[in-house]
């Protein structure tokens, strides 16, 4: 990615433009984002949106690999960031490095994401002084649903400050960027104002230094998922329905394929043949 845009180039963003943000898994929707978009993420939300499974517990290293060297083929400008799965990085900085090191080498990515405040402060720190730019998660940690009991929005009342020190803490260890996940408004909007590094928010705030939501939410391609804070900006998953149902009619039918979509005994013209 020699022309893309570099973390320190997000860090410098903070409080100008709002940063443009979206997840990617795949080598042609990497390819649709990345004119739009200032950082690509390859979520680990990938296990539930693209591999059916129920949480991202289950996303293996492997995984994130695989997704993050198709994404890397389909990016130019946007700032690809890799997620590292549950497991990866918690249990020390040195297998923290050990792991986002794979993830680099592997995918050619410039960054990872890993989830945590002050818990992990003490890893993003270890991380940042050897070559791996961090961006952190706090707020929301899908990682942690089974320690939050669900996916409820995190910082309500007295538990703001709770956050608030996780943002802190994060920024303070080097992080380049913090995503806000699933906190309320007046929260994210004062740790957007408090914290030296861009704030992305998801279910946050406008006040955030940018924005990102899951591509396939966004474009409606499942239907079952509607939390508050994503925006359907299309409804791809009823078009493909359509599509989909349109095709076993004319087959049933035996109105597909037509005379347009079979070969003839003869190429149709001399210099061009058949298409
Ligand atoms: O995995 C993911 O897609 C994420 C974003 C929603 C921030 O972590
Ligand atoms: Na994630």
């Amino acid at each position: 990615q020699a022309r893309a845009l570099t973390p320190p180039a997000i860090s410098a963003r903070k409080g100008k433009t709002p940063l443009v943000c979206l997840t990617a898994y795949t080598t042609p929707v990497a390819r649709l984002v990345d004119p739009h978009c200032d950082v690509v993420l390859v979520g680990d939300s990938v296990g539930m949106v693209l591999h059916g499974l129920p949480s991202t517990l289950g996303v293996t290293l492997e995984m994130m690999i695989m997704h993050g060297q198709a994404v890397r083929r389909g990016l130019e400008r946007a700032l690809m960031v890799v997620d590292m799965p549950f497991g990866s990085y918690e249990e020390s900085s040195e297998q923290a490095f050990r792991n986002a090191a794979r993830v680099m080498a592997e995918t050619g990515s410039a960054a990872v994401k890993l989830e945590g405040g002050e818990a992990m402060a003490e890893t993003i720190r270890f991380l940042t002084g050897r070559g791996v730019p961090v961006m952190a998660h706090v707020g929301l940690t899908p990682q942690a649903v089974n320690a939050f009991g669900g996916y409820r929005v995190q910082g309500r009342g007295e538990d703001a400050e709770r956050i608030r020190r996780e943002a802190l803490a994060v920024a303070e260890a080097g992080a380049f960027a913090v995503v806000l996940e699933k906190v309320p408004e007046p929260l994210a909007r004062r740790i957007t104002e408090e914290v030296a590094i861009p704030t992305i928010g998801i279910g946050a705030s406008p006040a955030c230094d940018g924005q990102i939501l899951v591509v396939d939410d966004m474009l409606g391609l499942f239907g079952d998922f509607r939390p508050k804070f994503v925006k359907r900006y299309a409804e791809l998953g009823n078009a493909a329905s359509a599509a989909i149902a349109a095709y076993a009619r004319e087959v049933r039918e035996g109105r597909f394929p037509a005379a347009e979509h079979v070969f003839g005994d003869k190429p149709k013209t001399v210099s061009g043949g058949e298409a």
